[in-house]
């Protein structure tokens, strides 16, 4: 059986989270392939909100299994965090989590090199969540990461003082002002890990493997997204690992020519949180509407996010990188109310009209060239039919397929489950 995925098509906080939610009933395995408690999505059902971070978003459907596939970075202490919510709305996650063996973790030392290198940038930082995703992947590829399985051997514990003695080094040598108490750090870190241990750790690529055979349908979940990915994206002002579909392989285990449905999800406008170019920011009232209606504060982090009009180059190349085969459209609602709507669909690139997104997007290479739509007034958010939605969004949305030469299949209304309405 084919694996699908879903994956966010801009600088992450799409939706995937609720979008995820909604799609499991369809799915036996839920399972992310890469990122880690850098992601925050988020899920409304039933007047509750809940925010994930490395668990997958299908943990609250009793039949589901959920999977932290290898490519996953995993802070054991976050992670019981996680748990611990869980446990408080007595989900039964005991034999539906599944973690990867070759998945990595993320050590306090991890988090502190973050944030140590993040303070050395100064200006020039990255905005990121500070979460060690960045040194915990730079040492995956640089061979010297601690694996989940590795905690189930005897002795991984000298191979963690190791590693933590040498980030303690590199610490010092940043010569920024960091402030911690690693003693601490570490007692919290390793009862974390023994909670970890209390869960299910399997040979992942084996059981995917397994799964497919048997005909299990399959969800791989991205998190970030394609414009935060570590080769397509706004590089340096991106993620450590890859967001783009090829990232479900790596993450996964799963062969390319086993991929199936590609789901991109977008908002109806863009956002973006943390620093780098963003050619169609808004720093007018505009922006600061589609802020305040659509409470675009970080779901990790609680920075507020950035935002500016929907931006078509970018987004074709997002679709082009990932093979969207379905189109998603969030936050339809946040938009209602603004007479008239920009579309970027080409830039001016020094002088010249493209429609490919450049090596250089920043703000004195690019200028964004608009079209300019009808906006619609009606409040969208307890639609629930296609039949309900104005005509100006309808045209919105086709104006978007054209554009694009991919359906737009569901249009996200609000942040419950409920909200989400079949284009076709
Ligand atoms: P993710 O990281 O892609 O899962 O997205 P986040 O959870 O970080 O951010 C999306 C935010 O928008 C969350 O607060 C959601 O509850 C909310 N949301 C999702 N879909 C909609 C929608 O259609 N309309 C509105 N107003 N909010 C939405
Ligand atoms: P979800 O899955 C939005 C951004 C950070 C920063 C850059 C690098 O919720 O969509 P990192 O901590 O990875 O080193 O940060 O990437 N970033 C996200 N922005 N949504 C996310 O995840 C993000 N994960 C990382 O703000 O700019
Ligand atoms: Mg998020």
């Amino acid at each position: 059986m084919a694996v699908d995925l879903l994956l966010g098509l801009q600088w992450g906080d799409e939706g995937k989270g609720k979008i995820v939610d909604v799609l499991t009933s369809k799915y036996d395995i839920i399972a992310r392939f890469q990122g880690g408690p850098n992601a925050g999505h988020t899920l409304v059902f039933n007047g509750r909100k809940h925010v994930l971070h490395t668990i997958p978003s299908g943990i609250f459907h009793d039949d589901t299994v959920n999977l932290v596939g290898n490519g996953v970075v995993i802070d054991p202490v976050i992670f019981k965090k996680e748990l611990d919510k869980l446990d408080e709305q007595n989900v039964d996650y005991k034999k539906s989590l599944l973690i990867s063996r070759k998945a990595h973790i993320i050590l306090p030392t991890h988090r502190l090199l973050d944030a140590a290198s993040e303070t050395a940038k100064g200006k020039a930082k990255i905005g990121s969540t500070l979460k060690g995703i960045g040194p915990t992947y730079m040492d995956k590829t640089g061979r010297n990461g601690i694996r989940v399985g590795d905690v189930e051997l005897t002795g991984w514990k000298d191979k963690y003082r190791a590693l933590a003695n040498k980030h303690e080094a590199m610490i010092d040598f940043y010569n920024v002002d960091i402030q911690y108490n690693l003693k601490e750090l570490e007692a919290e870190f390793f009862s974390a890990v023994d909670t970890l241990k209390s869960l299910k750790f399997i040979d992942s690529e084996e059981y995917v493997h397994q799964a497919q055979a048997s005909k299990k349908t399959i969800l791989a979940e991205g998190a970030q997204g394609s414009l935060l990915d570590i080769d397509f994206g706004t590089y340096p002002f991106v993620t450590s690992s890859n967001t783009t579909a090829a990232g479900a392989c790596t993450g996964l285990g799963v062969a390319p020519n086993s991929i199936g449905k590609v789901y991109g999800i977008f908002k109806a406008y863009t956002t973006r949180v943390g620093s780098g170019p963003f050619p169609t920011e808004l720093f007018n009232e505009d922006g600061a509407t589609m802020a305040r209606v659509g409470h675009e504060f970080g779901a990790t982090t609680g920075r507020p996010r950035r935002c500016g009009w929907l931006d078509l180059v970018a987004l074709r190349y997002a679709c082009q990188v990932n093979g969207v085969t379905e189109l998603i459209m969030m936050k339809g609602d946040v938009l209602s109310g603004f007479k008239s709507l920009k579309v970027c669909t080409a830039y001016n690139y020094k002088g010249d009209e493209i429609t490919h997104l450049p090596y250089n997007i920043e703000e004195e290479n690019v200028t964004p060239i608009y079209t300019e739509l009808k906006g619609w007034e009606a409040d969208l958010t307890g639609m629930t039919e296609a039949s309900q939605l104005p005509d100006a969004l309808n045209g919105y949305v086709e104006f978007l397929e054209k554009e694009l030469n991919i359906p737009i299949t569901v249009v996200s209304v609000g942040p419950d489950r409920k909200q989400t309405i079949i284009r076709k």
